[in-house]
């Protein structure tokens, strides 16, 4: 059994590092290939390296570029490396350009298509994330799950008369949550070189906030603002820094570089509150026991809203600053398992092994 990864942006390093642990454990040949749509040390080699990710047997270091332009590179190079290569089968994660560029290229090829984090919907068209996982999903021939609401989202979309196969495998960023802490405690030193007591931990790089400059301005006018009761602290995706320099935006709250997971956990572990746009760091916030305020119209993470954990507080400055002041001091308990119990990688891993025997 040969499979062949694609991977490319940030959080699927982080999926990858449980799925791919997995999968060797399992018997299972997998070779990892990286479009090199991240490319700098802290968005990428930082993860392989302290997350011991194999190293990638092929890079096409197609960095940035126009969603055509990128895209369209990925899919040329994924489809020479898996005419060579010629896996069993082809597994991708979530829903960036990489993700469509792997899931075209195996399709067209007849290869079987594994698509882990399926069936996730925000039902905003507008957004690259939405029309790449809406098409990945419909041309996968494995889909695995993370949660109930993503199998109700294919059901509705008829998949039930597609020829494929749907698991509710629970979500892979939960194992990569509690495998990682420990290590993440014994090895971070980045709470002690901070040296903040009580802060906001907040991300921001979803196209929709930084190529709308309207929406970055006011996100950075509630973050200045927030930062007058609590300190906020922000680790800058390099598209965020860009628009932020390009424009002379003023910050007031600390700025730091991206920073690997393991610092990641030490500085979700140790918040008040998360303030993001990220789909992945909305679920971890709650994996550590923190509430969020998610800065966009809707999430897939629908679960976190109907729980209380998370609050959609939109995009405008009022709208920011009134979401922080519900959920900063709030004391729900997180005693809800929503994201299954940490062993979706071995499902995954164990249904893939059947599905092909
Ligand atoms: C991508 C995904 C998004 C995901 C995010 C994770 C798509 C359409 N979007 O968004 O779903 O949430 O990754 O972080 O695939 N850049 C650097 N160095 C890097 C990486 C990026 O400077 O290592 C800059 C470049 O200017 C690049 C820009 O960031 O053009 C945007 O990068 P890109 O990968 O296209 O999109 P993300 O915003 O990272
Ligand atoms: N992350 C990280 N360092 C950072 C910012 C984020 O390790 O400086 C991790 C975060 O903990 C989560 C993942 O990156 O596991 C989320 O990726 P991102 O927000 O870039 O993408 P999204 O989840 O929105 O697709």
């Amino acid at each position: 059994m040969k499979l062949l990864t694609v991977v490319g942006a940030r959080p699927q390093f982080i999926k990858a590092a449980v799925v791919s642990r997995q999968f060797k454990s399992a018997g299972v040949e997998e070779v990892l290939l990286h479009t090199g749509q991240h490319y700098d040390e802290n968005m990428s080699s930082v993860f392989f390296t302290e997350m011991q990710i194999p190293e990638p047997k092929y890079n096409l270091s197609v960095k940035g570029g126009a969603h055509g332009y990128s895209t369209g590179h990925m899919l040329a190079g994924i489809e020479e490396v898996l005419l060579s290569e010629k896996p069993d089968a082809v597994v991708v994660y979530g829903d960036t350009n990489s993700t469509l560029a792997g899931a075209l290229a195996a399709k067209k090829l007849h290869i079987p298509l594994v698509h882990i984090e399926a069936g996730l919907r925000s039902f905003e068209m507008r957004m690259p994330e939405e029309v790449n996982r809406i098409l990945t999903d419909r041309i996968s021939d494995i889909l695995f799950c993370p949660t109930p609401t993503a199998i109700e989202n294919l059901r509705k979309e008829g998949f039930e008369h597609f020829d494929c196969m749907i698991v509710n495998s629970g979500d892979v960023m939960q194992d990569a949550a509690l495998f990682y802490a420990s290590l993440s405690d014994k090895q971070s030193q980045i709470s002690q070189s901070l040296g903040l007591d009580k802060y906001v931990l907040c991300t921001v790089h979803r196209s929709e906030n930084t190529d709308n400059l309207d929406n970055l301005q006011s996100i950075i006018s509630a973050l200045n603002d927030i930062n007058d009761q609590t300190p906020v602290i922000v680790p800058l995706h390099p598209r965020t820094r860009k628009t932020v320099y390009d424009n002379g935006l003023k910050l007031n709250f600390k700025v730091i570089d991206p920073v690997g997971y393991l610092d990641m956990v030490q500085l979700l572990k140790n918040a008040s509150l998360v303030i993001t746009d990220s789909g992945g760091l909305q679920k971890e916030a709650y994996f550590f026991g923190k509430h969020c305020v998610t800065l966009r119209e809707q999430t897939e993470w629908t679960e976190l809203v109907t729980h209380g954990y998370n609050t959609i507080a939109g995009t405008t400055s009022s709208g920011i600053i009134q979401a922080y002041s519900e959920m900063i001091n709030k004391t729900s308990g997180f005693d809800v398992s929503l994201y299954g119990n940490g062993e979706a990688s071995q499902v995954i891993a164990d249904s893939i092994l059947q599905y092909f025997s």
